[in-house]
């Protein structure tokens, strides 16, 4: 739902030792597709842990508009009745998903081969998003698409009623554009083959398969290809939603930050495809322990123990782990600035069409707070304050972008001086309980300025 709120302006004071258990929410792509998968088998889905932000509640409500039964049961706790592939009803009102980029994206793929019409819209942040990457392949399966230049939303699908299986070589490393053409694969005939390059986060592949559909993979000179046998019965499931690696990054990165503290984050998804933050925190040197390896829901998860760490060195970060830590590159930003020595973030050019450009907000922001940045089209480079620690004291724009709201408040609680972000409200999409979980761990952040 796109929120014409008044800004909610918060501010982070520098204090003692975060310490406690985190339990941070439910890992938001997996909830999108849980509920997305969910609409698309006949019966009725159970899922637990859902993620409760924002995002995930307006595309819960878009599943609804399309003809599936979405019913809350508690914390966490839902059911979907599905309608099958190509089962989608045409909805009766424009579907509106608010500030999620992965909601529609998503959704526009699952509705694209089913002949129906559907006019999709966002907030500020997300009509001003690129589109084009994901309706130009939904064309090529027989679908039209109609809608602002640049390809921005607003825009109406009208969904292929002949719909053509594709082969599909991934221009940019994007879960969502993989993600939306498999959905669409599944009410094509025959095999819809989407090949990547560098890996991304593999939830569709996995939950896909969970599901009942057949999904095969091939090792190809110019990537993995991703094989989808379209028109499967898909079997309805119980979803457990492991807890989301991107949200623990807060507390995490922020018992990291601040002297003495000790954080326990329970039951985090491990997936290979998202772990790139937790390699990148070891090389610094950081104190992190994963306890109690296991499987959840079909996702490795672990308990991760973190431990204030003297000195965190500056590092170079693998241009290939990019896809592997993409949304965690704002919080990276932030702890590097308490780093010793450089940290260069280079391949990181997709950071400028998410949420916000985050190349940009971390920059202005980082430099506002005293520290020293280096820019490119596609690279972040930040000088580590190293013992002199961050000086904060500034007055943040937070831009319509949750993770940029959140690394700020997270730099406010180690710096010298306290940071206020304009406006907390975003951070609703993702984590809506992010202020109270940090408050019990001991942090100090209060709703209103400096
Ligand atoms: C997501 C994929 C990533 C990520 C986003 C969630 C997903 O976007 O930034 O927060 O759930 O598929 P891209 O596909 O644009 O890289």
């Amino acid at each position: 739902m796109t929120a014409h709120a008044a800004p909610r302006p918060m501010t982070a004071r520098p204090g003692g030792p975060l310490r406690g258990t985190a339990a941070v929410p439910g890992d938001k792509s997996v909830s999108h597709r849980a509920l997305i998968l969910g609409a698309l088998a006949v019966g009725e889905t159970r899922i637990t842990g859902l993620l409760e932000g924002q995002d995930v509640l307006d595309t819960a409500a878009a599943m609804r508009a399309f003809g599936a039964t979405v019913t809350r049961h508690g914390d966490g706790a839902w059911t979907v009745h599905g309608v099958g592939p190509g089962g989608f009803a045409e909805p009766d009102r424009v579907i509106d998903c608010g500030n999620s980029g992965t909601g529609v994206r998503l959704i526009m793929g699952a509705m694209a081969t089913t002949p129906i019409a559907a006019t999709f819209t966002g907030d500020a942040s997300l009509n001003r998003r690129p589109m084009g990457r994901v309706t130009e392949p939904l064309k090529r399966f027989g679908a039209q698409v109609f809608g602002r230049s640049g390809g921005r939303l607003p825009l109406t699908v009208i969904g292929a009623a002949d719909p053509v299986p594709l082969r599909y070589a991934l221009p940019v490393p994007s879960a969502q554009v993989k993600s939306a053409l498999l959905l669409a694969g599944l009410n094509a005939p025959g095999q819809t083959v989407v090949i990547e390059a560098t890996p991304t986060r593999d939830h569709t592949e996995r939950m896909l398969a969970g599901f009942g559909a057949t999904v095969d993979f091939e090792d190809l000179p110019e990537g993995r290809a991703i094989i989808l046998t379209g028109r499967p019965e898909l079997v309805p499931q119980t979803v457990a939603v492991p807890r989301d690696p991107s949200s623990a990054a807060f507390p995490v990165c922020t018992a990291l930050m601040v002297p003495g503290s000790e954080v326990l984050v329970p039951g985090v998804s491990r997936n290979p495809t998202r772990d790139g933050l937790y390699r990148t925190l070891l090389e610094m040197g950081a104190d992190i322990a994963f306890e109690n390896p296991r499987s959840e829901g079909g996702e490795p998860v672990a308990d991760l123990r973190v431990r204030h760490t003297d000195t965190l060195r500056g590092v170079r970060v693998p241009e290939d782990r990019a896809a592997s830590m993409i949304d965690e590159y704002p919080i990276l930003a932030a702890l590097a600035a308490f780093a010793e020595g450089v940290t260069e973030m280079p391949g990181v050019g997709e950071l400028r069409v998410k949420e916000s450009d985050r190349i940009d907000a971390m920059a202005r922001g980082l430099e506002a707070c005293g520290v020293r940045i280096d820019e490119t089209p596609d690279s972040l480079t930040v000088h580590g304050c190293g013992p002199d620690g961050v000086a904060g004291g500034a007055t943040v724009a937070s831009r319509l972008d949750h993770r940029i709201a959140m690394s700020f408040l997270c730099l406010g609680l180690a710096a010298r001086a306290p940071v206020t972000v304009d406006d907390a409200g975003p951070i609703a999409t993702s984590f809506p309980a992010f202020a109270g979980l940090m408050t019990g761990l001991g942090a100090a952040l209060r709703e209103d300025a400096i």
